[in-house]
């Protein structure tokens, strides 16, 4: 049988992301301790039982740099770091890549966040931005090395045959630089993004445009999180390369480009029921949920939870919320706002502002129309998980509403733990609304006075109307948990 000529690693099922499943911080006393992340993919690999899988990241942190220099060869072996404390157990092995943080910065923040992820958003302001100049090639050349550190770890770190799921736009030219080096294996990639529409990609410079098309055709199989973002990768490998599109009525699309087919294939993430409803009803949330209870009383609550996140359209909800109070007087005193907005990718100027721009409305909202007795906004930008589940738990009504998401599982989790059967307000825009459309309340997040009628039909739902709904959305928000989930792209890949 043919083997690859170069050596091959023990891993035989891989997947690699920037951030990855454990963060390392150094401890005052110079000791390492670690945390295990949340998210999908973390639950996802967790189901596998298989002591060959690896998990290749980035260092993210001076712990984890330490930690990466530590290990023999980088690679941290889940005997090794399950000892540690924190560690909560189980796990995969880690390797975690210490690139240099010049590289590291400009492919992360330059490419990754403030290009792939605004084209994909629709972030730009575009009379004004991009500009695609030289400071711009300069990041991009660090994306593409940074990128190849990638494909070379797992290059070294796959078994024959071994399948390689790759996650996200930091990591899309690592698809076709990994076949390169390894032809044997499996290679899947999964967008937890949405796709640009290829008016609006077709901004990328040329070459950038093709690369991270031929980068991620470099995979077997490329997934999305709906059907609609896989379209619009299809339109832009259309458009953009000349590719032929296959659309057969039953099945996958299929790309056909370079001599090789890429099927794509759509896999949308679902909320994780068990652990949700298991951790809603611990200590740390119950107390958190008392002192939520006594500030807002027996008021109604809208409930929203990001982080503080361009996409997620924070300041026009407020705003929505602030027009709801100015021309629907009736709410006043009955209803409170619970927003947590937790900081994120604080790097980059443009979410400093937007920080900025959330705590300035709510204020304004709070100075508009508090009273001795009732705080109308109740704003938290400090993470705690806990505290967000507590606010799941006294939902009445859940306000999702972002410019574009590829899924957004905030949307999911809150009719899942809510206990009053919350009604949703959910954007057209996010992926979650091909699930969940049919029993949430339709918003354009663009249409500020539309989302504040929203939240006035949401506060009204009669209750049976609200409980029937949110039951039918908890159904269809965990249908694919996150193990499943997992599991079907592996199978896929087979
Ligand atoms: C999105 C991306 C993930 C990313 C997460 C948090 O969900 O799809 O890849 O990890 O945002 O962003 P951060 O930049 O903090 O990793």
């Amino acid at each position: 049988r043919d083997r690859p000529t170069a050596a091959t690693g023990s891993g035989s099922i891989l997947v690699a992301s920037n951030r990855g499943p454990l963060s390392f911080t150094v401890e005052d006393d110079g000791a390492l301790s670690v945390k295990r992340g949340g998210g999908g993919l973390v639950s996802g690999l967790s189901s596998i039982e298989d002591a060959d899988a690896v998990w290749v990241c980035a260092a993210l942190t001076e712990g984890d740099r330490t930690a990466a220099r530590q290990a023999p060869g980088g690679r941290l072996d889940r005997a090794g770091f399950t000892a540690l404390p924190g560690a909560a157990g189980g796990g995969q092995n880690v390797r975690m890549l210490d690139i240099d943080p010049g590289t590291f910065a400009r492919a992360y923040n330059g490419i990754a966040n403030s290009t792939l992820w605004f084209v994909h958003h629709l972030l730009y302001n575009t009379p004004t931005a991009p500009n695609f100049d030289e400071r711009f090639r300069k990041e991009w050349a660090s994306y593409e090395a940074y990128n190849t550190a990638f494909a070379d770890a797992l290059a070294e770190e796959a078994a024959p045959g071994a399948a390689v799921l790759v996650q996200d736009y930091h990591l899309s030219l690592v698809p076709s630089l990994l076949r390169e080096r390894r032809p044997d294996l499996r290679i899947g990639h999964f967008s937890h993004t949405p796709w640009a529409p290829s008016e609006y990609y077709r901004m990328l410079p040329d070459d950038v445009a093709r690369d991270v098309l031929t980068g991620i055709l470099g995979a077997d199989r490329a997934a999305f999180l709906t059907r609609r973002w896989a379209d619009a990768f299809a339109d832009c490998c259309a458009s953009v390369l000349g590719a032929e599109v296959r659309r057969p009525a039953d099945g996958d699309l299929e790309v056909v480009y370079g001599g090789r087919t890429t099927r794509l294939g759509v896999h949308g993430l679902g909320a994780d029921a068990d652990f949700l409803r298991e951790r809603a009803h611990r200590a740390d949330v119950d107390s958190r949920l008392a002192g939520l209870r006594e500030a807002v009383g027996d008021r109604r609550v809208v409930v929203r939870v990001d982080r503080t996140e361009l996409s997620k359209n924070i300041v026009r909800g407020l705003l929505a919320y602030r027009h709801l109070l100015r021309t629907r007087p009736e709410w006043h005193d009955r209803v409170v706002h619970v927003a947590f907005a937790y900081p994120s990718r604080h790097d980059l100027p443009e979410y400093r502002e937007y920080t900025a721009a959330v705590q300035r409305v709510a204020q304004e909202i709070n100075d508009e129309f508090g009273t001795e007795s009732w705080q109308p906004l109740i704003l938290h930008v400090q993470d705690d998980f806990p505290r967000s589940l507590a606010a799941y738990r006294l939902a009445d009504v859940a306000l999702v509403n972002p410019i574009r998401d590829g899924m957004n599982l905030v949307a999911k989790e809150i009719p899942v733990v809510s206990e009053g059967g919350c009604a949703l307000v959910l954007s057209r825009e996010a992926g979650a609304y091909a699930e969940l459309g049919e029993d949430a309340v339709t918003v354009n997040p663009y249409d500020v006075v539309a989302t504040a009628e929203a939240l006035h039909t949401a506060l009204t739902m009669p209750i049976a109307e609200r409980t029937d709904r949110c039951k039918r959305l908890a159904a269809a928000a965990t249908a694919l948990p996150p193990q499943q989930w997992f599991l079907d792209q592996l199978h896929a890949l087979a």
